[in-house]
């Protein structure tokens, strides 16, 4: 069964054919708006969301089919203590596609591997958010035109932000692509993300906790937001918050056609007085998130087929949990196998992808 938990399991061909069935959608929504007649998306959201949830929803909706789920795991039998194995069990005999998002790094996956329907990621912990780089990829064709030799600066919270994660994985497959990261010390970019991903494509990257010293040379500036609720020392979170403040002043050292990404929510990272800058396109990428979710949605259903979910190859099984990071959903699932991806002299967990050390 076809799912989408990591970027990467898009190829760059199906990603060019989810953005060209994204552009038709944009230009004959009619011709899609009986297409999953009969057909149920169940969306299980397990952590707070304003656009992944309702786009995913409205997406559905507007492709002809209808939505249940839940918002809140509080009013789930998870509450009681079931696994997210059994909820996707479960789940797979009233829908025909999930959304999943949860706090749990690898929860998505562990769905997938139980589910009988596609299961998408909608946002695993601090881990991945596939369907948010649908979203900007889109963006990034309609504003600039291109995925090569751009210059990318990621500022703020690299540390947490799966959005960036992700976003990195899908920038590594193309070609001139120079990343810049910007953030202060105590959230930089995991070392994985940093040596598996960047330095293992060559990709040319600098580090800086220096914003304005930088901006002059981006074409495209993802800022993020602190993410208050991943850490462990409130006061750590107060001190960081609001490091980075882009506003209308900085904007004026930027390119002409510098474009401003945000994933949203915003808190104070962008000020408003850039809202009507048209560089500024965080608006779009909420828009542009909605169609790719339906391009996504489509695709997944019309390749469907009823088959068992199957182990996976790549991964190597262990009998204890080699995983320590403390939000991998291995730490309390039950029932789960324990599982590694090896590569050369380096092993990671199968499920959040931290640095498995011997
Ligand atoms: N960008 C994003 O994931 O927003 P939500 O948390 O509101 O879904």
């Amino acid at each position: 069964m076809r799912s989408v938990i990591d970027i990467l399991d898009l190829s760059v061909c199906e990603l060019d054919e989810l953005i060209k069935t994204a552009c038709d959608m944009i230009e004959n929504p009619e011709k899609y708006s009986d297409i999953c007649r009969g057909k149920k998306l169940a969306t299980l959201f397990f952590e707070p969301s304003t656009r992944t949830r309702l786009s995913f929803e409205s997406a559905m909706l507007e492709l002809g089919g209808s939505v249940i789920g839940f918002s809140d795991a509080k009013n789930t039998s998870a509450s009681k203590g079931e696994t997210v194995a059994d909820t996707a069990r479960v789940v797979s005999c009233y829908a025909d596609i999930i959304a999943m998002r949860h706090p749990l790094e690898g929860a998505p996956l562990v769905a997938s591997l139980n589910a009988s329907i596609p299961v998408i990621n909608a946002g695993d912990g601090g881990h991945a958010h596939p369907t948010q780089t649908l979203a900007d990829l889109l963006t990034i064709h309609r504003e600039k035109g291109r995925f090569n030799d751009l210059t990318v600066g990621f500022c703020g919270d690299l540390k947490y932000g799966r959005p960036v994660h992700s976003l990195i994985h899908a920038l590594s497959r193309y070609t001139g692509i120079k990343i810049v990261l910007i953030s202060p010390s105590e959230l930089v970019l995991p070392e994985n993300i940093k040596h598996d991903v960047i330095e293992k494509h060559n990709m040319p990257y600098v580090e800086t906790d220096d914003l304005e010293s930088v901006l002059p040379e981006l074409d495209i500036l993802y800022m993020t937001r602190v993410q208050g609720e991943r850490f462990d020392d409130q006061d750590e979170y107060e001190r960081l918050k609001s490091r980075y403040i882009l506003n209308a002043e900085k904007m004026k050292s930027a390119k002409s056609d510098m474009i401003v990404l945000h994933p949203l929510p915003r808190v104070e990272e962008i000020s408003v007085d850039i809202d009507k800058d048209p560089r500024a396109c965080y608006f779009k990428q909420v828009a542009n998130g909605k169609i790719m979710r339906k391009a996504l949605i489509l695709k997944l259903l019309s390749e469907a087929k009823l088959e068992h979910p199957a182990r996976n190859e790549n991964y190597t099984y262990t009998a204890t949990n080699p995983c320590t990071h403390k939000r991998c959903i291995s730490q309390v699932e039950r029932g789960l196998d324990f599982a590694v991806i090896q590569s050369g002299e380096s092993k990671c967990c199968a499920y959040c992808e931290s640095v498995i050390k011997n």
